[in-house]
């Protein structure tokens, strides 16, 4: 792309002022900019000043989950019909780890966090010793594909190198790198990082299987006959991966998905739930529920909207690709973020950041099983330095659950 282009690009949705340094960089940076500015998806820009994502929602009804005790009913059940479908290789794993970790106020990818006391024991080794557990009791590898972003690819890959892959079989393991957006300020203009680069970050986890699909994955999983795909976030120490009781139970439900949810420990809670949304299954985000949804009780006293999702969901593959090419709401996320004003100097200030989310798909299915788990069994995200959801509050967890820190 040459500057004329560059400029009626950007001009067609008044952002010219990305320009604004040009004459003053050199020659590679000039080709740089230009290159960057090129790769802009500027129809982004379209969802600034339309109506939030969560006030054009439908209309709103519980969900009912399989319980925990409905679960050790059936669990010799549901775990023999999981263990074969992971034995037979229809299971596939994603760990969504491109995001910046940025409350834990930590400056490398969250995974790489030290959360053990008396020894090392990190974040994506925890993980990687659950998924383990349940490839050595199903007697096969499960393929685990990890999503990184541009920012903390060559980190967390090298990271995963030099600890040896924590004892798993890196035949298994597969990197790809997830899309960058840019994000504006409060007047809906394209922030630059520095006289030559625009700001970009993670465009949110909800483009997971497109990065999949764009990095030539997708052949590969339908080669290798892989029907179902479990996604979880990387934050959550106790999290259980390609659980074949959970698997199984959404097998036999003959559900298209399934999320694994917690009861909410108090209405407010910051986790997502799973209710129906005009009669589909969906996901309301903690900051977009109203406060009758938060504090709305059934006759039994119970929270109506109880079901708190720990992002491990489970999507068929041929449903995926259905949906792939179906354009997932944006959500505008406000961000601090180290930038430059429009004098050219760096500060440190709020941005807007567009984003989709991984809980978005679920309604794009006619059907998900909400599966209810045992918080303190399964539930230890690592959000915050301190105070709720905390390294403390996960290395408490950890310990109760028997594991050694
Ligand atoms: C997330 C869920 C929320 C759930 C809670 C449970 C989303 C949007 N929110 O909240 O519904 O109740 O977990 O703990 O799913 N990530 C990327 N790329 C990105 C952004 C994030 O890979 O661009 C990954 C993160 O590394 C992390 C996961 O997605 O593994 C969730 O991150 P975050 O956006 O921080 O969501 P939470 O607020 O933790």
């Amino acid at each position: 792309m040459n500057y004329k282009e560059a400029f009626d690009k950007l001009s067609s949705c008044q952002q010219e002022h990305v320009l604004k340094y040009y004459n003053e960089l050199s020659d590679e940076a000039q080709k740089n900019l230009l290159s960057q500015i090129e790769k802009l998806d500027l129809s982004l820009l379209e969802c600034l000043g339309q109506e939030n994502v969560s006030e054009k929602r439908g209309n709103f009804k519980p969900l009912g989950a399989v319980t925990i005790n409905e679960v050790k009913e059936r669990y010799d059940e549901f775990s023999k019909a999981g263990i074969k479908a992971i034995r037979n290789g229809k299971v596939a794993t994603v760990l969504l780890a491109g995001g910046q970790g940025t409350r834990l106020g930590f400056e490398h990818p969250k995974g790489m966090f030290n959360i053990g006391i008396n020894k090392e024991l990190y974040i994506f080794e925890c993980l990687i010793n659950n998924i383990k557990s349940t490839a050595e009791r199903a007697g096969a590898w499960i393929p685990l594909y990890i999503m990184t972003s541009e920012t903390n690819n060559a980190e967390t890959v090298q990271f995963f190198e030099e600890h040896n892959y924590f004892g798993y079989n890196k035949d298994y393991v597969t990197f790809f790198v997830q899309d960058m957006a840019f994000a504006v300020d409060e007047n809906g203009k394209i922030i630059l990082e520095e006289k030559d680069k625009i700001f970009l970050s993670p465009n949110g986890n909800g483009g997971w299987f497109s990065s999949i699909a764009k990095a030539g994955l997708l052949e590969e999983i339908k080669n290798k006959g892989i029907e179902w795909i479990n996604v979880f976030a990387v934050d959550n120490v106790l999290q259980q991966i390609a659980d074949p009781a959970f698997i199984g139970s959404v097998i036999c439900s003959e559900c298209e998905s399934g999320g694994k949810v917690v009861s909410k420990a108090s209405p407010n809670e910051k986790v997502g739930v799973l209710c129906l949304e005009n009669d589909k299954p969906s996901i309301v985000e903690y900051y977009e529920m109203t406060d009758d949804m938060i504090h709305r009780l059934e006759p039994d006293g119970s929270l109506s909207y109880r079901y708190g999702v720990i992002l491990n969901y489970l999507f068929r593959t041929d449903k995926l690709e259905q949906i792939m090419n179906n354009k997932m709401p944006v959500h505008i996320v406000k961000k601090k973020v180290n930038c430059l004003d429009e004098n050219g100097n760096t500060v440190n200030k709020e941005v807007f950041k567009f984003e989709t989310l991984v809980l978005d798909m679920i309604h794009m299915h006619k059907s998900c099983l909400p599966y209810e788990v045992e918080r303190n069994h399964e539930f230890a995200p690592v959000k915050n330095a301190e105070g709720v959801d905390s390294v403390d509050t996960a290395r408490n967890l950890l310990i109760e659950n028997g594991i050694e820190i």
